[in-house]
């Protein structure tokens, strides 16, 4: 079976996406990656959560080692990446965590994404 992992799958966007590719693509497994800050909340996917494929993992996508096992672990032959501090106020309140979050995490996933 291939796998997809769509990252940030707890939060506003990524859940409908989520929900909709692990009910339209039945033969795929969809594992959501998020880390549950503030912004994730698991209650937005209460309807799919028993679904056979569909795994969630709470984790950092600034965790290289993380990423790369379960790449190795699932046959991943896409990321969906919507993992992020979307939050413009706590931007500037915060503005390290964004950064860390947002460019190395990114890299983190896309770097992966290329071994
Ligand atoms: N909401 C919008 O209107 C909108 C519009 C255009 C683009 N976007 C972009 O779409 C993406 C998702 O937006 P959203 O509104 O769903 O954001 P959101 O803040 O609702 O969700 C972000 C998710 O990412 C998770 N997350 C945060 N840091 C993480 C980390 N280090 N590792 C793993 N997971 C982590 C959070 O727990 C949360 O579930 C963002 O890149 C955003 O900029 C959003």
């Amino acid at each position: 079976m291939q796998s997809i992992i769509i990252t940030g799958g707890a939060g506003f966007i990524g859940s409908h996406v989520v929900r909709l590719f692990v009910n339209k693509y039945p033969d795929y497994h969809i594992i959501n990656l998020d880390k549950l800050t503030y912004a994730g909340n698991l209650a937005n996917l209460k309807d799919i959560e028993d679904k056979p494929n569909y795994t969630f993992v709470k984790g950092d996508i600034c965790d290289y080692e993380l990423i790369l096992e379960l790449m190795k672990k699932h046959n991943v032959t896409g990321i969906i990446h919507l993992a992020a501090e979307s939050h413009v106020d706590r931007s500037i309140k915060d503005p390290f965590t964004f950064a860390r979050t947002n460019v190395m995490g990114t890299l983190s996933m896309l770097q992966a994404a290329k071994t």
